[in-house]
């Protein structure tokens, strides 16, 4: 029998200043999207960019609908409109936010299972890292790739063995 560990390494910071500009502007662009989510039901609207390699941003926010299931969450919503226009550049980095009646969450926004599960269906597609910045009013969480917010995750080589 043998133990295995699995390790998620998450830098804190406690001001957007402190992550490089191109970095900062992906954050205002989530922000600006959050702003645009279609949350009638939640409430809680999020943001999400994605920057490519190629230095092109792609927002996307919450897409909700009276029939709960069918709508969508903002990093999914920019993620495949990303990928839909760029089917051939890689993904470098994610950032994600979210408002509710109060104003922008303070903690740092964590995608949820299915996003982690599509984010790293690309980081895997493009065999490049995705830098994921949840980010929160008060601090903001950094992890240098999908794959450790998934451990164990089911990929496409599951499916053909
Ligand atoms: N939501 C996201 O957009 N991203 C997440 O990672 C978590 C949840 C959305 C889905 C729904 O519209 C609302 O937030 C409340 O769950």
């Amino acid at each position: 029998m043998i133990k295995k560990e699995y390790k998620t390494i998450v830098t804190e910071y406690s001001s957007e200043t402190e992550l490089s500009n191109q970095e900062q502007t992906l954050i205002s662009k989530a922000k600006e999207a959050a702003k645009k989510a279609y949350a009638p039901y939640s409430k809680f609207n999020v943001g999400a960019c994605v920057l490519l390699e190629n230095g092109e941003f792609f927002s996307g926010n919450n897409q909700e609908n009276a029939a709960y299931p069918s709508g969508l969450c903002a990093e999914r919503v920019s993620m495949f409109y990303a990928n839909s226009m760029h089917p051939d550049v890689a993904v470098i980095s994610i950032a994600i936010c979210a408002s509710n009646e109060n104003g922008f969450i303070k903690t740092p926004v964590p995608p949820c299972g299915s996003c982690r599960q599509v984010l790293l269906e690309t980081e895997m597609r493009f065999k490049k890292s995705i830098k994921v910045i949840m980010v929160g009013s008060d601090s903001i969480h950094v992890i240098e790739n999908v794959s450790q917010l998934l451990p164990l995750s089911f990929q496409k080589d599951n499916l053909y063995e």
